[in-house]
């Protein structure tokens, strides 16, 4: 059975992202609360430079990394951070405050109080929000990790998280990763680390996304991961396992590409493709999670020609995913370097955002804007909001 595709021109109009009440004649994500600026500054933020049914998001910065370091909650603390999240940004995705280990902390304590927070604002600032996720290895808490739960019971936990979690939300988050990171770079099931698999076997999976379509069913429901920018073992994985469950009529809608790249790596010149691959199967597409690091020299200074070769990535990623019809929903992890996990992970590496820790525009950010008008331009030459 060919999935239905649930088209995001429709989940991203205002009228579905605001009350009734704040959403404003002309609808698109354009539209918010946020009034719109006027004359030429309007194009120059990234979701008013947009064509109208195109997301352009970012990472909400707070949690994980972020704990260790000596700087309070970004989301929370930094009025200039939220300013431009709320200025640039059509599409919001939380970096770690709806994972399990921060909003299901305790076995029967849930703690919303972070992704309350975050669809609060994006609502307030007509966004939409990228749910982040439901079924992974990684940043599950001990109590569950390490807890002794039957099948029965562990099934039953993640039943009423994926209920609980996704039905919370429900009418408010546009995409959900259902499923994060369930295969290696071979293609291989993460059948160790992956506790629900290892446990509960591959089906899960299948029910992870009954589950969440039970609980919203507006909601486009996404596998996603890193390192399926192109075609190859793990992204072929996908493309049968995605295949098989549509036979079966699984609620599966979406794949994504995380997209955490590194100037020591060529461009995956065949990002396009294999976005397209996924989109003749009638599923939506996104580039979820963009960032681009590269080397630092001894200063800790980029030089010129890798903040140039930086931004012709972002450029080329953002065109790939222009150029396939249903990929209309694009995010950056992170947009200033200062709250980047890049660091904190990959010694002697970083730049790997659109702006300085001062957040100073860097050639990348020009990169995005200036493709994000030409596509605009492109879609509607004859708009009343043509850039050009
Ligand atoms: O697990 C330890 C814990 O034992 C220790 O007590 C605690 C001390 O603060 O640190 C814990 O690990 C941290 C982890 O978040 C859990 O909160 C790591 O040090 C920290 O670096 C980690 O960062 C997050 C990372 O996901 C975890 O995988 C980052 O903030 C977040 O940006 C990053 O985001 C992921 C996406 O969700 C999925 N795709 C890849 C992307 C980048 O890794």
């Amino acid at each position: 059975m060919k999935p239905v595709r649930l088209a995001a021109v429709a989940l991203t109009t205002a009228a579905l992202l605001l009350p009734l009440s704040a959403a404003p004649a002309a609808a698109g994500p354009h539209s918010g609360h946020q009034a719109a600026p006027h004359s030429n500054a309007r194009f120059d933020r990234l979701r008013w430079a947009a064509p109208d049914d195109f997301l352009i998001g970012t990472a909400v910065a707070g949690g994980g990394h972020h704990l260790e370091q000596d700087y309070p909650d970004p989301f929370t603390s930094d009025r200039k951070y939220r300013r431009i999240l709320a200025q640039q940004f059509s599409s919001v995705s939380p970096e770690n405050q709806m994972k399990w280990e921060y909003i299901h902390p305790e076995q029967d304590r849930y703690d919303f109080g972070m992704a309350d927070a975050i669809v609060d604002f994006a609502e307030r600032n007509g966004q939409a929000v990228r749910g982040h996720t439901l079924l992974w290895h990684s940043q599950n808490p001990a109590w569950l990790e390490e807890g002794d739960f039957s099948e029965e019971e562990l099934r039953a936990i993640l039943h009423d998280h994926i209920t609980t979690v996704v039905g919370r939300y429900a009418g408010r988050i546009q995409q959900w990763d259902v499923a994060n990171e369930i295969f290696d770079d071979q293609g291989n099931l993460r059948t160790e680390d992956n506790i629900w698999i290892r446990e509960l076997g591959p089906d899960v999976i299948a029910d992870a996304f009954r589950w969440a379509h039970e609980a919203d069913p507006e909601a486009e429901l996404f596998f996603n991961d890193y390192n399926v920018e192109g075609i190859n073992a793990k992204s072929d994985a996908y493309y049968d396992l995605i295949q098989d469950l549509l036979a079966q009529g699984v609620p599966v809608h979406g794949f994504s590409t995380q997209g955490h790249l590194s100037t020591r790596y060529g461009f995956p010149g065949d990002l396009e493709d294999n976005l397209r691959r996924f989109d003749e199967l009638g599923l939506a597409t996104a580039v979820t999670e963009l960032d681009v690091r590269m080397d630092l020299p001894e200063s800790g200074e980029p030089t010129e020609a890798q903040l140039e070769q930086q931004a012709d990535y972002y450029q080329q990623a953002l065109e790939a995913c222009l150029a396939v019809e249903g990929c209309d929903s694009f995010t950056i992890w992170g947009f200033t370097d200062k709250y980047s996990w890049v660091p904190v992970f990959f010694e002697g590496e970083g730049s790997a955002t659109v702006m300085t820790e001062d957040f100073v525009r860097k050639p990348a950010f020009h990169a995005l804007r200036d493709t994000l008008k030409d596509a605009r331009h492109e879609r509607n030459p004859w708009g009343p909001w043509s850039p050009w």
